[in-house]
């Protein structure tokens, strides 16, 4: 049976959600903080060490600014509410993705929030706020030519924003289309893909439950045979 590491999330379908009740695409984002938490748990039920949850992407700034406003704060209101029981639970924080466009009052939060949890070790939440995985690859790649040492796979390993992070052992996408929106796409080279139909905010434990049952029976050959 596969052990699982690491699980990936590209949590898409909030809007639409929002949308299909008859309320706002916002009113989606909010609905869609109480799968986060729902996953959170059953994820250290699970005893997987590592969630990503890919949050805003770099292209997420095209967005209505109304609307690129209410997920930060919402954000900025989750942690400040949540860092505490996150800490308790003996959860890590781990941000990764561009920080230089982020505010400076939510930045703050986020580096107080990486602070306090950074010695806990039963789940380590990495939150892609910011990211793209070519904005990543670029930023690899200036460190590599700045610290004047040799591209190897190795270095390149070191230099991503997920240093120290397993490769994912499964991306999960909700939200019914079958792209990966500049994630993580060196990292899950080798990561079984699983595209769900269900909204994020309509997606349960049961099918969280359903895909680590049936990524522990694949095959995984890695090449191999
Ligand atoms: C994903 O949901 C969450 C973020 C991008 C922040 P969307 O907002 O993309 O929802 P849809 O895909 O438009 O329904
Ligand atoms: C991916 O969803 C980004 C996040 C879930 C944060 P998008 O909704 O932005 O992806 P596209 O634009 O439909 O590919
Ligand atoms: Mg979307």
């Amino acid at each position: 049976m596969n052990q699982i590491q690491h699980v990936a999330i590209i949590m898409d379908g909030n809007g639409r959600w929002g949308l299909k009740h008859k309320k706002s695409r916002n009113l989606g984002h909010k609905a869609g903080l109480i799968t986060v938490e729902k996953i959170l748990k059953e994820t250290i039920k699970n005893k997987i060490k590592f969630l990503t949850l890919f949050a805003f992407s770099t292209e997420n700034w095209k967005r209505p600014q109304k609307e690129i406003t209410y997920l930060f704060s919402l954000l900025e209101e989750f942690l400040l509410k949540k860092i505490e029981d996150l800490n308790k639970n003996q959860i890590k924080l781990r941000i990764i993705g561009n920080k230089k466009k982020i505010g400076p009052k939510l930045k703050k939060i986020l580096q107080n929030s990486e602070k306090i949890t950074k010695n806990n070790r039963r789940l380590q939440i990495n939150l892609a706020l910011n990211y793209g995985s070519k904005d990543e690859l670029l930023n690899t790649f200036t460190l590599i030519k700045k610290k004047k040492i040799k591209i190897t796979l190795e270095n390149i390993k070191k230099n991503l924003y997920t240093h120290n992070i397993p490769d994912p052992d499964i991306l999960i996408r909700t939200g019914n289309t079958k792209r990966l929106s500049n994630f993580m796409l060196w990292q899950l080279a080798y990561s079984e893909l699983y595209f769900e139909k269900k909204l994020w905010p309509d997606f349960t434990v049961k099918d969280y439950n359903r895909i680590i049952k049936s990524f522990k029976k694949i095959k995984r050959n890695f090449g191999n045979i």
